[in-house]
């Protein structure tokens, strides 16, 4: 009888750091999102053009990011980086790179978010952005 009342109160302890652990955890930027958006398909997928790491065949099209977060990007540039990938055509004019913070590529329909309101759709987006951001300060080498 106390084993189980011991085990149904760790059950109920693990579930509400479930429900209110997690949200506090992932506030701003998220690399590990971010990471999943970058890779995921068809969502963001940026390994499409560029070359990051755990790569099995990287794609060569575009400039590789892992280089360029390491030689090129500075903790400073965190908002043009932010800027870059909501709408590169604005820094490289007919670039076959999608603007992500325009359309709706970053909305997962299998999510459901097609269906949240526009104000919605634009905030997730945001966030999406800055948590790919994120992710990509994370391949700087330490
Ligand atoms: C359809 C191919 C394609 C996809 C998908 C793509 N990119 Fe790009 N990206 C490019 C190309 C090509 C360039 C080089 C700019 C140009 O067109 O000359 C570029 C440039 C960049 C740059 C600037 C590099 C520099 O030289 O300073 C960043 C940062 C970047 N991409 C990040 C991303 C991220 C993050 C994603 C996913 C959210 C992504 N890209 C998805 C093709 C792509």
């Amino acid at each position: 009888m106390e084993k189980k009342r011991v085990f149904k109160m760790a059950v109920m302890a693990l579930l509400l750091f479930a429900f209110i652990g997690i949200p506090m955890v992932v506030e701003a930027g998220d690399a590990k999102k971010g990471e999943e958006l970058v890779h995921g398909r068809p969502v963001a997928n940026c390994v499409g053009c560029h070359h990051f790491p755990n790569i099995v065949m990287p794609s060569t099209i575009a400039p590789d990011l892992v280089d360029l977060m390491n030689n090129l990007y500075a903790e400073k540039d965190k908002e043009k980086l932010r800027q870059i990938v909501a709408d590169a055509n604005k820094f490289f004019p007919d670039t076959m790179m999608p603007s992500y913070g325009k359309g709706k590529l970053l909305i997962d329909k299998k999510k459901g978010e097609d269906k949240l309101s526009p104000e919605e759709q634009k905030k997730l987006i945001e966030k999406k952005i800055d948590d790919i951001v994120e992710y990509l300060y994370s391949l700087k080498k330490k």
